[in-house]
């Protein structure tokens, strides 16, 4: 079979971008769908992870940017900008770099994970630490491209970045020859829930899939204006990455949920650590804690009750754990000092 060469390559016709525009690709999707036996084991359903943080930069948002990026270039775009809570900045600094734009990224001031701010920088990206939460930066960021010549790569109205996204549930049902009775996923800014709905219906549509997906998005606790249906002025989880407070495709998630007969629900800071240390500890997927949110809300719904067993579950898993090393070391490093000696060490193992 021909090499993978990225999304735009893979799925053409099923994206918005001219038959003249050079595909901006990191040669990004194909992400694994990995079996996950002991969740399966928990829940008695049949759960499968979508990794999302095999992607080139570590997370999904690289769908929807390859798309992006390669129209604001075929466009003639010189600078894109985008607001973010670290994954967007990341790949859209990553793709605007292999197009040879410029880049601004608007963050929220010391609620960005370390690795995301590695990564924009090292990308070349201009960082701007906003005074403010995300949905600040959102703001600024979307009143920025409409009054000075720069192009917004953020999901908001932006067909490209929704569209890109798709692509996970293209590979699903590519992957498994049907949709899945249930998707499971982290719900932030909302763009990703209605994008993979969004993908099950134009497969279904195409005839490729028999049937569509109950969507079961789920937000942290402290930051779920979806479940609550109000907008969340101080939103407040370990979870950067959903960090927001008033959703901009708030529409599109809640059309998601009530077309597929699913659910947005939360879960706590607390349920979303047990699942992030299960998923590294069980399954040998290590991901930043957001990313834990979709496998936190299966297993509280297993706990009581509403997962009915014999189901098969996709749950995409968002990021990479490396994204956030300072959760991850807070969550406890415990090394164990050595001197450099076999029987030492030995005796330190018991073995
Ligand atoms: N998981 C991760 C790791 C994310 O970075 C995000 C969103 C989500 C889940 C939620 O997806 O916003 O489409 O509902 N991150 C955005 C960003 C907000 O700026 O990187 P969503």
């Amino acid at each position: 079979t021909a090499p993978w060469r990225g999304l735009i390559d893979a799925y053409r016709a099923w994206l918005p971008v001219a038959e003249t525009a050079t595909p901006v690709t990191l040669h990004e999707g194909n992400t694994p769908l990995l079996p996950a036996p002991h969740l399966s084991e928990l829940t008695g359903c049949d759960i499968w992870l979508k990794v999302e943080g095999a992607n080139p930069t570590g997370s999904f948002k690289d769908r929807g940017m390859t798309v992006a990026v390669t129209n604001a270039a075929a466009a003639g775009a010189k600078t894109v900008v985008c607001a973010s809570t670290g994954n967007t900045s990341a790949s859209a600094a990553a793709y605007a770099a292999r197009a040879g734009l410029g880049c601004a990224v608007l963050v929220p001031r010391g609620a960005v994970a370390a690795g995301k701010l590695a990564q924009t920088a090292r990308y070349g990206a201009t960082l701007v630490e906003v005074d403010g939460l995300f949905d600040d930066c959102l703001r600024v960021a979307r009143e920025l491209a409409a009054h000075h010549p720069v192009t917004l790569v953020n999901s908001v109205r932006n067909e490209d970045r929704l569209s890109g996204q798709r692509t996970a549930a293209f590979e699903v049902v590519d992957a498994l020859g049907e949709a899945p009775d249930i998707h499971a996923l982290p719900v932030g800014n909302a763009g990703n829930i209605t994008a993979i709905w969004q993908g099950y219906e134009r497969y279904a549509e195409a005839g490729l899939a028999a049937r569509r997906p109950r969507m079961w998005g789920f937000q942290a606790a402290g930051a779920a204006p979806l479940v609550h249906g109000t907008v969340i002025a101080e939103p407040r989880t370990i979870a950067s990455a959903i960090r927001v407070g008033d959703p901009a495709t708030r529409e599109g998630a809640v059309d998601a949920r009530d077309r597929s007969g699913g659910l947005i629900d939360a879960v706590t800071d607390e349920q979303i650590l047990a699942a992030w240390r299960l998923l590294g500890e069980r399954e040998g997927v290590f991901v930043e804690p957001a990313s834990a949110s979709g496998v936190a809300g299966l297993l509280a719904a297993a706990a009581d009750g509403r997962l009915d067993p014999g189901q098969r579950v996709v749950a995409t898993v968002t990021g990479n754990g490396l994204k956030d090393p300072e959760t991850a070391a807070s969550a406890g490093l415990d090394p164990v000092p050595s001197e450099a000696s076999t029987a030492q060490v030995a005796r330190l193992l018991g073995v």
